[in-house]
């Protein structure tokens, strides 16, 4: 009986294919003439039956736009092609300007593209690439004082091996260098904080470790605007890639605040799987780490051949927190954004409080309440980026395969 009602079923669903009470036709309208900025109606809330999302896998990546939905001529097949994919579209408009842009500027390596700092003075972006277990320097540096910019290797004096998240700081670029290499061009580094002057390009090292413990892979760093102290994330990523070369682990994952006046680290979190992005919000009471644990290797170094493996329903959401007592209290832990695609690798904040996240083909641009506002897509796998220029409107976007760049109405945080 079971299996005749299971076979009425699977031969009545493609005549039902049909659209449902409660779909918002279109799904989804051209809303710039020329289809760069594509406005979904109410989210997509109610898709049209059959629809299928596949679960993304390594080299099988599915945005939302790689979703079939069983009937045509509702719009959807729009998104696949936008720069710009609209959710809100009062807020999302705004945010854009008047004339938003998206260009691909350079094609990049395979590798890892992540720590973007923008050097205000000299007016230099930095990236690093991180092409384990071998390739990670040097350095690139973006020169923004030419037309069209260019694109240039970078090795501070000593060379800093595997920086992976960045930040700016009393005129210095504040790298977490993520690996750990006993002969390394630079000398021997584990993995530290280390900083670079941008007006005389040297080096140094802040933090090396916790009590006489390694660092796992200090990941990505970021400046609590009042207490000056440098927060950042510690996930295992290097031992997975073969980034280091400590026998294991000796610290869990984990985040911790740092004082580079009095010395002190001090834990702020140990609950996530892959602690990756931080960020505050501009006034320094909302703290954000995104958990990538979604993406996970072998804690053998090396093995899988220095893969990851992304599992889609481990952890891909970044948190928010209370940071009260100016920075040094970190409270109420609270899940603040899943990302649709892939995972939540860079996280910052723009100068209105709205928050960022590389997650997948694209950056997520999402309201302080959580609510996807608008996603710039990218052709290749974003980790991290930056606001550049004047009047930080510009973001520059990075990671495997390419860097691009946005010009649109949100502006960044003065990072000084
Ligand atoms: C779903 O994705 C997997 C790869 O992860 C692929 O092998 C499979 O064919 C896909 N299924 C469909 C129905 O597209
Ligand atoms: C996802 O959709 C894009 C755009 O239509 C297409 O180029 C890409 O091949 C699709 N990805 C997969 C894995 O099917
Ligand atoms: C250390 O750096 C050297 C030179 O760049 C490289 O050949 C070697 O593979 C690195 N070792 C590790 C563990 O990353
Ligand atoms: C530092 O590096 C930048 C980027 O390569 C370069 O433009 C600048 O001249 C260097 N500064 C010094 C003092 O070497
Ligand atoms: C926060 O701490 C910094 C560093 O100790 C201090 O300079 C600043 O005045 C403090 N701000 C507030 C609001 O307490
Ligand atoms: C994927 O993540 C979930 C949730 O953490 C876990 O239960 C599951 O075992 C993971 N799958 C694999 C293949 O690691
Ligand atoms: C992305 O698009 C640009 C041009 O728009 C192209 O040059 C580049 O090869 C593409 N990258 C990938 C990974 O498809
Ligand atoms: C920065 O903003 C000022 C004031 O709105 C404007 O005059 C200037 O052209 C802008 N500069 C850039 C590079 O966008």
């Amino acid at each position: 009986m079971e299996g005749i009602v299971a076979l009425l079923l699977s031969l009545a669903l493609p005549v039902l294919a049909q659209i449902p009470a409660g779909v918002q036709v279109p799904l989804a309208e051209d809303c710039s003439g020329d289809g760069s900025i594509v406005c979904v109606n109410k989210y997509a809330a109610v898709l049209p039956y059959p629809f299928f999302r596949n679960v993304s896998a390594n080299d099988f990546e599915l945005d939302f736009y790689n979703t079939t939905v069983a009937t045509e001529d509702t719009g959807f097949e729009l998104i696949a092609g936008a720069d710009f994919v609209v959710y809100n579209r009062e807020l999302g408009l705004e945010y854009l300007g008047s004339d938003p842009t998206y260009e691909f500027v350079f094609e990049v390596s395979s590798a890892v593209h992540e720590a973007p700092v923008y050097a205000p003075v000299q007016n230099l972006l930095f990236i690093s690439q991180l092409a384990p277990p071998t390739g990670v320097l040097p350095q690139l540096v973006v020169n923004l004082n030419v037309d069209p910019p260019t694109l240039e290797e970078y090795l501070p004096d000593p060379p800093i091996y595997a920086p992976n998240g960045g930040t700016f700081r009393d005129g210095l670029v504040i790298f977490g260098a993520s690996g750990s290499n006993a002969t390394s061009p630079g000398g021997t580094q584990y993995v530290s904080i280390r900083t670079v002057d941008p007006a005389t390009n040297k080096s140094t090292v802040l933090l090396n470790n916790y009590f006489g413990s390694y660092f796992n892979n200090i990941d990505d760093l970021a400046v609590h605007p009042t207490s000056r102290e440098i927060f950042f994330t510690d996930p295992y990523y290097s031992y997975y890639n073969g980034l280091t070369d400590y026998a294991q682990p000796q610290l869990p994952p984990a985040s911790y605040r740092f004082n580079p006046d009095s010395g002190a680290v001090v834990l702020i979190d140990d609950t996530l799987r892959e602690p990756n992005g931080i960020a505050f919000s501009p006034d320094g009471s909302t703290l954000y780490i995104s958990d990538t644990g979604g993406v996970e290797g072998s804690r053998t170094p090396g093995a899988l051949g220095g893969k990851t493996i992304f599992n889609a329903t481990g952890p891909r959401t970044i948190y928010a927190f209370d940071a009260s007592n100016n920075g040094t209290l970190i409270s109420n832990k609270r899940s603040f954004y899943l990302a649709q695609d892939w995972v939540p690798d860079g996280v910052k904040v723009a100068a209105n409080g709205v928050v960022l996240t590389g997650a997948g083909k694209g950056v997520d641009v999402i309201a302080p309440t959580g609510e996807l506002i608008l996603r710039i897509q990218t052709n290749y796998t974003v980790q991290n980026f930056a606001w550049v220029g004047k009047n930080l409107t510009e973001l520059w976007i990075m990671g495997n395969y390419g860097v691009s760049r946005v010009r649109w109405g949100l502006v960044g945080q003065e990072l000084t």
